[in-house]
């Protein structure tokens, strides 16, 4: 059997997230006894750049499934002490982990790593690259919300399936760093192949060349979208300041009550939140606001795709 690693969202057919979807609506706990399909597995955890959610996301979706987590400590480890990434990866493999979960400031690192290994890796961030189970949590709370919304009386698989079919014609606003993001990029993979017409709002120094549609003023936009992504100022990523301050930019491009109205709209962020510059205090608890339901797929999603890679390879 190949080995299938996920790191970037093309990795997946359409059909495989179908399928992926479809397993995550279809549970309905998040931990049961009778569910403990990562049992006797061990995982492996080596995230080199900070996480809160994501690093967390996948530890408790592998031990929900019945699977143990070994969390290597960068600090501690021997990449602190000048060991290559290829030779980290070929150590971690002869313990012959079940698969490797990663991230790295590094564009690219993840494949690298693959190249030495001979279980699944999947990367939870490399660069400005890629986030693939990011993009598919996001994907998967906006089809459940129009699912829920349009076909109330579906069961769950249903209206997530029906409702990941509904969004063609739909649209949204990714705001913010686009072009240091990797949540930005692998979101605009996935949602183009899903039929999600894209509009990209930033200041020029946030954006590249594209084809896709761009705006720099969300006034101008608002009426035309379904969905908002706000993104963080990924200042870690900066070599050089290249805005007056967060405020300012806050001031043209940070999501409020007032910028919605009563506007039928909601608005994901992928976290973590830079509160009251890329969304506003009273944004964030209005129930349009899907940051804690995007973080609650994060671990059903997670769960799914580490079942997924599992039986496949
Ligand atoms: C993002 C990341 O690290 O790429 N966060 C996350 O994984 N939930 C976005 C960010 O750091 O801004």
């Amino acid at each position: 059997m190949r080995i299938r690693h996920l790191i970037q969202t093309s990795d997946l057919s359409n059909d495989e997230i179908c399928e992926i979807f479809q397993n995550t609506a279809n549970r309905s706990d998040l931990i049961t006894e009778d569910n403990k399909v990562l049992k006797n597995k061990r995982f492996i955890t080596i995230f080199f750049e900070n996480s809160t959610r994501t690093l967390s996301s996948f530890e408790i979706a592998i031990k929900n499934l019945g699977g143990e987590v070994i969390r290597l400590d960068i600090a501690n480890s021997s990449t602190a002490k000048g060991e290559s990434i290829a030779d980290t990866a070929a150590t971690l493999n002869a313990m012959q982990p079940h698969a490797i979960i990663t991230r790295h400031k590094s564009a690219g690192a993840p494949n690298f790593l693959s190249k030495f290994t001979s279980c699944p890796i999947v990367n939870g961030g490399d660069g400005a690259h890629a986030h693939p189970t990011q993009a598919l949590l996001d994907l998967y709370t906006i089809a459940n919300h129009f699912g829920k919304k349009i076909f109330a009386n579906s069961n769950p698989i249903d209206q997530c399936l029906r409702g990941l079919e509904s969004l063609r014609g739909k649209c949204i606003a990714i705001v913010g760093d686009i072009k240091n993001s990797r949540v930005a990029n692998s979101n605009i993979e996935l949602l183009m192949r899903f039929g999600v017409n894209i509009i990209l709002v930033a200041p020029p120094h946030f954006l590249y060349k594209t084809r896709l549609k761009v705006s720099h003023n969300l006034h101008q936009i608002i009426d035309e979208v379904d969905i908002i992504m706000a993104l963080r100022t990924q200042t870690e990523r900066h070599n050089t300041q290249i805005y007056g301050s967060l405020k300012d930019y806050a001031n043209r491009f940070c999501i409020t009550k007032e910028l919605l109205g009563n506007r039928d709209i909601i608005v994901l962020h992928p976290g973590p939140v830079h509160r009251n510059i890329d969304i506003d205090d009273e944004m964030f608890s209005d129930p349009r606001c899907k940051v804690l339901e995007q973080v609650q797929n994060g671990v059903r999603i997670r769960m799914s795709v580490m079942e997924f890679l599992c039986n496949k390879t």
